[in-house]
């Protein structure tokens, strides 16, 4: 990792520099020496390092002037002054000029090897994220995440400024919109992509488990914890946690949920001790949450700890400049899963995606894009390829759903549930809210049903 970062070492006692040089190349660096503060300077023209470490006291120019030197050149390369024993107020004047830290001598190899592991790992993440950057502009992809817009381009500046951060984001959006994918961007652009990122949907889980989902819970806390279990908290550990749909948490919870995140451990349901934690919180939700406050659905106190940052996820009929990208990616994506060999589609085509309301968003447009793939016979698909409601001005049935004399109840619910959730291209917080029922009780009848969701 740390391979090719190019290290100068401005120090006078020349006895030393061949230590110098092989224990930062045994470290993975690429050092060079300068004996004093003029060649240092010298060296900072032409070698171009990406770290100095530089004595305090050196003929010809000390640490100080050089320091104010490299400065006056706009360098902001970081440098760490090395002082003797005596020189600590000189040190401090050192940071004040701009030196990043100071160590004393005798130098402590295993101090100075990290302390120059962070400084490296710092500047490979600043130059993966100008490089991000540079790609961003050109397309405006960021990952999977996919949007050229002029919002979304908004939206995905906003990710890569706050994912080196462990501060919370509140992602709101419609059903479809991207939140779940946000969330797991943040995480993958984060310094904590190495650990898990766990999404938790809070309207999935039955209330009777949620607590015990999230903290984990103790051999004997309750009826049929025959085993100890880690909650999605544990597992998050060094890593990011997703609470999707906040606003469907059992308030009672959600005052421990901020008691946890403010003081990032927790207590399992049954057990005694405190477990340490260190876990990003991120959540979504597609309703107005701030709404959700004022109908005391969700705690005030809890909506501010986690809404340091806010991205607001526009929905697909609002960028539709997006829809030509998207569509050609989903293309690609499921013309290979499928080995179809279809590349795009007509003009007639776009023009009737880029015309329809999306309900359901880029879901909904996703799962029209397989379907065509799959349905299209040439390289490009056509108008015909596309679902009914495309084709025509207005849908064959009109919206009616036919119901057989004789069906049960129950199969008439089934069939005005998934008849809705298709009407909605997906987005089954619609499809509740067009039932008349609660988010919750929908995922509830789709599981009883044994319907995946
Ligand atoms: N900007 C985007 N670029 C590429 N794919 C996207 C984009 N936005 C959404 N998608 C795709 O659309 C689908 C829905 O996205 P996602 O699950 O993140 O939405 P959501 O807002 O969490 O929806 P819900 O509220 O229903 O949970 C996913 O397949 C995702 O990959
Ligand atoms: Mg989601």
């Amino acid at each position: 990792m740390a391979c090719e970062i190019r290290v100068l070492v401005a120090e006078d006692d020349v006895g030393t520099h061949d230590e110098w040089r092989e224990s930062l190349t045994a470290w993975g660096y690429r050092p060079e020496v300068a004996e004093d503060g003029v060649r240092a300077l010298e060296m900072v023209e032409t070698f171009h390092p990406q770290i100095v470490l530089a004595d305090l006291r050196m003929p010809r120019k000390n640490g100080l002037e050089l320091i104010t030197d490299i400065r006056e050149l706009g360098i902001s390369v970081p440098i760490i002054m090395i002082s003797g024993q005596g020189d600590i107020p000189d040190a401090v004047e050192a940071i004040k000029l701009g030196a990043l830290d100071y160590l004393r001598k005798p130098v402590d190899p295993p101090h100075l090897r990290q302390m120059l592991k962070q400084i490296a790992e710092n500047i490979v993440m600043r130059e993966e994220n100008s490089s991000l950057k540079r790609r961003l502009a050109q397309v405006g992809e960021l990952g999977p995440l996919f949007g050229n817009s002029l919002s979304m381009r908004k939206v995905i500046t906003a990710i890569e400024r706050l994912a080196q951060s462990s501060a919370s984001v509140v992602i709101t959006g419609e059903s479809g919109t991207g939140k779940e994918l946000v969330a797991r961007t943040i995480h993958e652009l984060s310094p904590r992509r190495g650990a898990a990122y766990v999404p938790v949907n809070c309207a999935a889980i039955p209330d009777t488990l949620m607590e015990s989902e999230l903290f984990g819970h103790e051999r004997g806390a309750f009826t049929g914890a025959d085993r100890r279990k880690e909650g999605c908290f544990e597992i998050a550990n060094g890593g990011t946690l997703l609470l999707d749909e906040l606003t469907e948490m059992k308030i009672e919870l959600q005052a421990k949920l901020l008691r946890v995140i403010e003081e990032q451990k927790l207590r399992r349901v049954g057990g005694t001790s405190e477990i340490p934690i260190d876990v990003r919180v991120l959540a979504a939700s597609n309703r107005d949450v701030e709404q959700a406050v004022r109908d005391n659905k969700l705690r005030q106190d809890l909506f501010y700890r986690l809404n340091v940052f806010n991205i607001e996820l526009p929905p697909l009929r609002e960028r539709i400049d997006d829809v030509p990208q998207l569509t050609q990616m989903f293309v690609q994506h499921y013309a290979s899963q499928n080995s179809k060999q279809v590349v795009g589609l007509d003009d007639e085509c776009l023009e009737a995606l880029r015309a329809h309301p999306w309900p359901g968003n880029v879901r909904q447009l996703r799962n029209v894009i397989e379907r065509a793939v799959i349905v299209c016979e040439g390289s490009s698909i056509r108008k015909r390829d596309l679902p009914e409601e495309f084709r025509a001005a207005s849908s064959s049935d009109g919206g009616f759903v036919r119901i057989r004399l004789g069906s049960s109840l129950e199969d008439v619910e089934k069939e005005m549930i998934s008849r809705t959730i298709e009407f909605t291209g997906g987005n089954k917080t619609r499809a509740a809210d067009i039932l008349g029922v609660s988010a919750k009780t929908l995922y509830n009848k789709l599981e009883r049903f044994g319907q995946e969701h």
